[in-house]
Parts: structure tokens; C-alpha cells; sequence
């Protein structure tokens, strides 16, 4: 699968360059090194529920994501999030039966705040609804979590409640969610 984002268009017909150039596509056994060159760094897994990655975790964590691509039905989305030509993060997200699909995503800390991580979660997004029939996305992040709790903010999501996550490194963790209104693509077909 290959997912481009247009360049967006302002209302003064100027284009919005930032994260334009965004592109959502499956990981392939190569990007491990890619992957480990942000995800061994502690500031990205500071309130995710793993460590820093090992490389080969990253490995790992790709040869499990190319597996779920292969599930009939397909039930979780992993993928590369390409930047100016490089692999620069991951967007994902898990569909449940009950029509919830819960995203994450993680931006190489060299590429933080240019709006990355909101433009690959709205590409997934986009494409989560054109293939599954999805009635809310959520996300969960850590309280601490400033910035991941303004990509939620960007994308439209408010904050519906907070869990405590036993066992897990995130702690106190706030749940964001979205309405899906009229979504009835076909199920699974993506
Ligand atoms: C959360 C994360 C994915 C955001 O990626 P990103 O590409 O920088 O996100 P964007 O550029 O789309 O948006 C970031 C927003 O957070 C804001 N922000 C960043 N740090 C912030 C802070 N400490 N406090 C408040 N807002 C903050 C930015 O200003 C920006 O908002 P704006 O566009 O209104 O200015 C990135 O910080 C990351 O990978 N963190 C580690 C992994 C992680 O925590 N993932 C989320 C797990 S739930």
C-alpha cells in the first residue's frame, strides 16, 4: 500500500508545504535501521509502554508489521512514515470488533513539530475509513504527554477520559476519541 498527501491548499491558494511531502507506505526488512535510528533514542520511547529498541527489536517490530499486513482480515496497521525521502517515523492503528480503531504514532525527534506526525495519522486516517467501517478512533497517551496530546487536538480528537495503565511505563493516561458519523465502508477489505 502507498499512501500520498497531496500538498494542502490554503484558502489563499497558497500551498502548505509542511509535511507535504508526507508518504505512508509498508515497512520492508531494510528499514531496520531506519527504525532503530529513532526508536533506540530514550526521548521517543520516554512514555511509550517499551524501551528504547535494540536493533534487532526493530527487526522484529518491522517482520510483525509485514505479517499484519498480510491478515484477512486486516485488523492492525503499522507503516513507515516517509520524509523528504527518508523514513522519519510510524503511523498505525488497531481495529477492534466493536468498530474502535486506536492509532498511534511515533516522529524521528530530528523532524519533531513540522507537523509529521499530524499528516501521516490524517492519511491513515483517510484510509482507514475508505476500507473499514469504523465508528470511533481513539488514542492514548500519557498525561505527560504535551505533544502527543496536541496531535490528538489537530485531528480533531477531544479528551474523553483518563486510565490508569497497570504495568505499563505510561501511567496515568489520557484517552482521546473521535466520532465517525456515517462510515459504512466495507468491512476489512483493506
Ligand atoms: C508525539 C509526536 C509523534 C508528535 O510528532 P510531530 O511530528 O512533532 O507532531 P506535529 O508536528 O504534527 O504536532 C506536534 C504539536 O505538538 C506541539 N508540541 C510539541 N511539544 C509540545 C509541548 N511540550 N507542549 C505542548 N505542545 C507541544 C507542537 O507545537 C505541535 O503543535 P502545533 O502544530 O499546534 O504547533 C512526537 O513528539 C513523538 O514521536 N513523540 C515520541 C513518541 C510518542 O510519544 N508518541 C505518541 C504516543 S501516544
Amino acid at each position: 500500500m502507498t499512501l500520498l498527501s497531496p500538498p494542502r491548499v490554503a484558502d489563499d491558494g497558497s500551498v502548505k508545504l509542511k509535511a507535504a511531502c508526507t508518504r505512508l507506505r509498508e515497512w520492508t526488512a531494510a528499514d531496520a535501521v531506519a527504525l532503530f535510528g529513532f526508536e533506540s533514542r530514550p526521548s521517543v520511547t520516554r512514555w511509550q509502554p517499551y524501551q528504547p529498541r535494540t536493533l534487532e527489536a526493530c527487526a522484529r517490530h518491522i517482520e510483525r508489521a509485514r505479517a499484519w499486513a498480510h491478515d484477512a482480515p486486516r485488523t492492525v496497521y503499522d507503516l513507515a512514515v516517509e520524509y523528504e525521502g527518508r523514513v522519519r517515523g510510524r503511523v498505525g492503528a488497531r481495529l477492534r470488533p466493536e468498530r474502535v480503531a486506536t492509532l498511534w504514532y511515533v516522529v524521528d525527534p530530528r523532524c519533531w513539530n513540522r507537523g509529521l506526525a499530524s499528516a501521516a495519522s490524517e492519511e491513515l486516517i483517510s484510509h482507514l475509513l475508505d476500507h473499514h467501517s469504523i465508528d470511533e478512533l481513539r488514542a492514548v497517551c500519557s498525561v505527560h504527554n504535551a505533544a502527543s496530546a496536541r496531535v490528538a487536538a489537530k485531528l480533531g480528537f477531544r479528551l474523553v477520559s483518563q486510565k490508569s495503565l497497570v504495568g505499563s511505563r505510561r501511567g496515568l493516561c489520557h484517552v482521546f476519541a473521535r466520532t465517525v458519523s456515517g462510515n459504512s465502508a466495507p468491512a476489512s477489505i483493506g
